[in-house]
């Protein structure tokens, strides 16, 4: 977040402020086919070509810090192992032996030098999951040792954060993040650490919880109180990143200004935030907004000073979303004072206060996705202030491949031209 985007984001800032209408020129949109949330046609594309050709966040790398260490990542249906080599590399291998596919390991983690299922024992090398003994090999008739080494998927490390994709041609995840990482630059993302996670079961598509957090035009209609919104969506600035990322930064309402002593919506200043350790290389801007960042397809992450919570959306079925969210924060001594222990009373105050605003988002997701099932909605209408949820549905078709989906699923690619390079 050098100066140049932050003069950038004021002046979008302003323009939004003041404008009358989309910018001249922008795309109308034609309706989202609900069939992309409700249909079974549509979550079988997802399942075959977009769930297993895609970044995902699986662990942070402190997880498995010693060679060995392993951890077993499950989230999208097939149970994957992190392991940490003899080398000090991060990689990802299946966890279905080649023998007779029982599972490697059945715990979710653990330490290990080789990697050894306990259904007979057949045996792996950490590093290349190379097959490395078998008892009774006199029984099998010319084994090929090298046909049954563990299958590999990608894995790559960025802030700490180990992503994960099971396709071995996969972009490199840093040119795969592209741009979009300047945003988290002056986070020093390696030395944040956990301080709490939630997990809830949402009964509706992953699509529908995503779009919660892609737009502001929702705001202050459902997380007022009293009255009163702590942002203006009217000033909300939007980038938008190639693969489908975005960021957008909201400004404060005119009664969160007055809160924090803002003359107006850019007096942007490092405000005080007491007991929380903060990192001063993050901007002003960050202190006085709403400043959040999408990475496709199933991350978003409102940044703050203190650190950040990472929201994942996790699909179960057509139907059912895993929703997580992981508060992630600087530390002074490279963990956090208590521990295993209680969360200190700042923290379980900013705990409360974001699940509520959780619970204030999720509390509409399962009705919406009841009521799209009705024929009542033919399409899903969409508008310039929410463009963010049109790119990841474009991204979603660019990774499915539009001549995989049916004409009738399919979202029009528009907003080609309004992509940052
Ligand atoms: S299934 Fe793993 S050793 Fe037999
Ligand atoms: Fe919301």
């Amino acid at each position: 977040m050098d100066q140049a985007l932050i003069d950038r984001i004021r002046t979008d800032m302003a323009y939004e402020y003041h404008r009358t209408a989309p910018p001249d020129g922008f795309p109308r949109f034609h309706d989202i086919p609900v069939g992309r949330h409700i249909s079974d046609t549509f979550e079988a594309l997802e399942q075959k070509y977009m769930w297993p050709r895609t970044w995902v966040m699986a662990c942070r790398a402190e997880d498995i810090p010693e060679p060995g260490d392993y951890i077993v990542f499950t989230d999208l249906g097939v149970s994957l192992l992190i392991v940490r080599g003899t080398d000090g590399e991060i990689r990802c291998f299946y966890n279905t032996c080649q023998h007779r596919g029982a599972p490697v390991v059945r715990e979710d983690r653990g330490s290990s030098r080789r990697l050894r299922c306990q259904y007979h024992s057949w045996t792996y090398e950490i590093d290349g999951g190379k097959l490395v003994a078998l008892p009774d090999e006199r029984d099998f008739v010319d084994f090929d040792w090298e046909a049954r080494c563990l299958p590999r998927a990608s894995c790559d490390v960025f802030g700490g954060f180990v992503f994960v994709n099971r396709d071995l041609d996969a972009t490199p995840l840093a040119e795969w993040i592209g741009p979009a990482a300047e945003m988290f630059k002056p986070f020093e993302c390696e030395s944040l650490r956990e301080v709490y996670r939630e997990s809830v079961i949402v009964p509706c598509n992953w699509k529908v919880t995503a779009e919660a957090f892609l737009e502001v035009y929702h705001f202050k209609h459902i997380h007022s109180h009293n009255g009163v919104s702590i942002l203006d969506n009217r000033g909300a600035a939007m980038g938008l990143y190639q693969n489908g990322h975005s960021r957008m930064i909201t400004p404060f309402s005119e009664q969160n200004q007055q809160r924090v002593d803002m003359t107006s919506w850019d007096d942007w200043k490092h405000v005080d935030h007491g007991q929380f350790p903060t990192i001063d290389a993050v901007p002003a801007m960050v202190d006085c907004t709403s400043t959040a960042v999408s990475l496709f397809p199933n991350i978003i992450i409102p940044l703050g000073r203190f650190g950040f919570p990472i929201n994942l959306f996790w699909p179960i079925d057509k139907s059912t979303t895993r929703l997580d969210w992981i508060y992630y924060a600087p530390v002074d001594d490279g963990a956090h004072a208590w521990g295993d222990g209680e969360l200190p009373d700042h923290w379980r105050i900013r705990r409360d206060q974001y699940n509520a605003i959780m619970g204030e988002d999720m509390m509409n997701m399962a009705p919406i996705q009841k009521s799209m099932e009705s024929p009542a909605l033919t399409g899903i209408a969409t508008n310039y202030q929410e463009r963010r949820i049109w790119h990841m549905h474009e991204q979603i078709d660019r990774i499915i491949g539009v001549e995989q989906i049916p004409p009738e699923l399919r979202v029009e690619p528009l907003l080609g031209p309004y992509i940052e390079s």
